[in-house]
C-alpha cells in the first residue's frame, strides 16, 4: 500500500528575539520563575508589517524548496491556525497567492493540535488518490491576536512561528510515511482555553475592548493536567495501533508548551526524556506551528534519519488534541 509521504519540511520564525529578561521589564516574572516553570528562555515576535500568511508563506516556500517541488506542482495548501490575517478570507489564499500557487486552500482550525490535525486531512486526501501534492503548515501570530501583554499567567508562554510540510502519496510501495494519525476533542472542556469576544457568541464591541476579551483566557493548571494526560494516551495509541512498542519509537517530535509537561508524559508513557526532541527555550509554545519547526529542525540538524519512527503527539484548545507516527 502507498503511503503518504513528508517530502520535505520548512519553517519560518521573526528575527526578534524576546527574552526572559526582556519580559520582566514590563510584567511581574522573573526569569527563573519561567526557565523552572517552563523550560522556555525566549521566543520570537512578528515584525511590525508583517502577516501570518507571510510567516506561513516563507515556511511553505523552505518546505517546497526541501521537496524540489515548485509552487504549481500543488494540490491543495492546509493552513493550520487560528491566528489568521483577517477573519475573511482562509489565510491559506494568501499564502496560496505568495507561494504563486494556483490550488485549493483552506484553513483548519485545531489550536495547538493543528498542525496532526492538518496532517491526517491531508493524508486522507493524498489516499483518496486525486491529491498527489498538499502543503501542511502550522502558523502562529499570537503575540499580536490574542496575547495580553500585562497577563504574566499567559504571556511568558507563547511566542510566534511557521513550520511546513509537503506531503503526498509515495512514490512506491515502501515502509516510510505516515503510519497512522489519531485525533480526539473533548468540547466540555471548551472554557479551559479560550478568546471570549470577537466571534458571534459575543461580537465586537466598545465593552468587549475595555474588558480586554479579546485576549486569552487559561486555565493553566486544568489544561496542564489534561495534556499531559491526553498526549500520554495519544502517543500510546499511536503506538500500540501500529504494532510497537515506546522502545520501537526513535523521535518524540512532540507539542512544545511546557517542558515539564513532557517531562509528565515520558514518565507516563515510559519514553525516555532522551528520545525527546526540544526546542521550547528558543521559541515558547508557537501552537500549531511547533511541531513543524521541531520537525524541520530535527531533520535539517541531521537529528532524523532515514527509517527512524517519529512519534508527534499535541493537545490544545477544545480540548482538541492527537498523535501521528511516522516512518521517516
Ligand atoms: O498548548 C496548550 C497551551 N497551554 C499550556 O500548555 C499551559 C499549561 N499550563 C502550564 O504550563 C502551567 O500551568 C503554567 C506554566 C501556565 C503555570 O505553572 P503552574 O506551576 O501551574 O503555576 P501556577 O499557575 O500554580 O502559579 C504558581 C504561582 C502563583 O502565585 P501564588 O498564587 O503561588 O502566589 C502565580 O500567581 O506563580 C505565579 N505566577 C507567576 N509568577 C511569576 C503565575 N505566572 C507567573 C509568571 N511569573 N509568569
Amino acid at each position: 500500500m502507498r503511503r503518504t509521504r513528508i517530502f520535505g519540511t520548512g519553517k519560518a520564525v521573526p528575527a526578534k528575539v524576546v527574552t526572559n529578561r526582556d519580559l520582566e521589564k514590563f510584567v511581574d516574572t522573573s526569569d527563573p520563575w519561567i526557565t523552572l516553570r517552563t523550560g522556555i528562555k525566549e521566543r520570537r515576535i512578528l515584525e511590525e508589517g508583517r502577516t501570518t500568511s507571510d510567516l506561513a508563506a516563507e515556511a511553505g516556500r523552505a518546505a517546497l524548496l526541501a521537496a524540489g517541488l515548485p509552487a504549481s506542482s500543488l494540490d491543495a495548501i492546509i493552513v493550520c491556525t487560528v491566528t489568521p490575517d483577517s477573519p475573511l478570507p482562509a489565510c491559506a489564499v494568501h499564502v496560496q497567492q505568495k507561494l504563486g500557487a494556483t490550488c485549493p486552500a483552506f484553513d483548519l482550525a485545531a489550536a495547538c493540535a493543528g498542525f496532526i490535525y492538518g496532517l491526517s486531512v491531508a493524508d486522507g486526501l493524498c489516499r483518496t488518490g486525486n491529491f498527489q501534492r498538499v502543503l501542511v503548515i502550522g502558523v502562529e501570530v499570537l503575540s499580536r491576536a490574542m496575547i495580553d501583554w500585562s497577563d504574566r499567567n499567559t504571556c511568558v508562554l507563547f511566542g510566534d512561528g511557521a513550520g511546513a510540510v509537503v506531503v503526498g502519496p509515495s512514490p512506491v510501495d515502501d515502509e516510510r510515511g505516515i503510519l497512522s494519525t489519531h485525533l480526539f476533542a473533548d468540547g466540555t472542556q471548551a472554557g479551559a482555553l479560550r478568546v471570549p469576544a470577537g466571534g458571534v457568541a459575543l461580537p465586537t464591541s466598545p465593552a468587549t475592548v475595555a474588558e480586554r476579551q479579546h485576549f486569552v483566557k487559561m486555565n493553566g493548571k486544568g489544561v496542564f493536567a489534561h495534556a499531559v494526560r491526553n498526549i500520554a494516551r495519544a502517543s500510546l495509541t499511536a503506538i500500540e495501533k501500529n504494532g510497537f512498542a515506546p522502545e520501537d519509537v526513535t523521535w518524540v517530535i512532540a507539542h512544545q508548551a511546557n517542558l515539564r509537561i513532557l517531562e509528565a508524559v515520558a514518565e507516563k508513557t515510559r519514553l525516555p526524556m532522551a528520545k525527546f526532541y526540544l526546542n521550547i527555550h528558543k521559541y515558547g509554545n508557537t501552537s500549531s506551528a511547533s511541531i513543524p519547526i521541531a520537525l524541520d529542525e530535527a531533520v535539517r540538524d541531521g537529528t532524523v534519519k532515514p527509517g527512524d519512527l517519529l512519534l508527534m503527539s499535541a493537545l490544545g484548545a477544545g480540548f482538541s488534541w492527537g498523535s501521528a507516527l511516522v516512518r521517516w
